[in-house]
């Protein structure tokens, strides 16, 4: 799969988002990941749906909304008038799941399923059919420029393996939090297609620069085979 790069605003000059985005657009992301944080599910707070509405005003790449929020059934169609593109629910948030997901896609959205670092990838089980997107976080959420959990890898590597085996190849594998070139790397090779990444990219001098490196080693370096990963067609 392409190695997509999604540049988390929550690193961003949150009083000049315009800008912010159109310098990410130039330096060649991909997608926009837009962290929505309420207090309660995660010990922070940042923006909501009018917020999204602004940004789809000023850009055309797709927006990856991450809902970091209890009851996020009650939002969804507000995101979804806001412009999302992408709608990302944490599985401990949600007691109906399914029902959840089913009513992003109903909404012309994409449906995502974000699980905290200890959540097992078991509770994927059932909805394999009903996500577009998975993303694992590689931090506890709720801040940027946290340290990436070294458990990731192993569990991204057991997820593209659980999702090749279910005959879903087409679904994105997200890791947000502490993604830097080394980080990618390591994840991509796991099976990982989209590098979300806030501090890294955001904080850098050289935008451009930051975000090729977060797919530079994987989409040059040479394909090779590993057993772990037969049947992950990285194209
Ligand atoms: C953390 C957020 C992340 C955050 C990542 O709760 O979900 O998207 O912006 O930031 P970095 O890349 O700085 O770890
Ligand atoms: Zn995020």
């Amino acid at each position: 799969m392409q190695i997509l790069v999604a540049p988390s605003i929550l690193s961003a000059d949150f009083a000049n988002l315009a800008s912010e985005l159109k310098r990410a657009e130039v330096a060649g992301a991909d997608w926009i990941h837009v962290d929505v944080m309420d207090g309660h599910f995660v010990p922070n707070l940042t923006i909501g749906s009018p917020v999204v509405a602004s940004l789809r005003q000023h850009t055309k790449l797709p927006l990856d909304v991450h809902l970091m929020i209890s009851n996020p059934d009650q939002f969804l169609k507000a995101f979804a008038e806001a412009g999302s593109t992408h709608l990302t629910v944490h599985v401990e948030a949600c007691t109906h799941l399914q029902r959840i997901l089913s009513q992003i896609r109903l909404l012309g959205m994409k449906a995502g399923v974000a699980l905290n670092p200890a959540t097992p990838l078991d509770m994927l089980t059932y909805v394999l059919d009903d996500l577009d997107l998975v993303l694992i976080m590689s931090v506890n959420p709720g801040f940027g420029g946290q340290e990436f959990l070294q458990s990731t890898v192993t569990k991204v590597r057991a997820l593209r393996q659980m999702l090749n085996n279910a005959g879903r190849h087409q679904v994105h594998i997200i890791v947000d939090g502490g993604i830097n070139a080394s980080t990618a790397s390591k994840v991509i090779e796991a099976g990982a297609n989209v590098m979300v990444a806030g501090k890294y990219v955001y904080g850098s001098a050289d935008m451009s620069l930051s975000i090729a490196s977060l797919r530079g080693n994987s989409s040059t370096r040479p394909r090779h085979h590993n057993p772990s990963v037969t049947g992950n067609h990285h194209t």
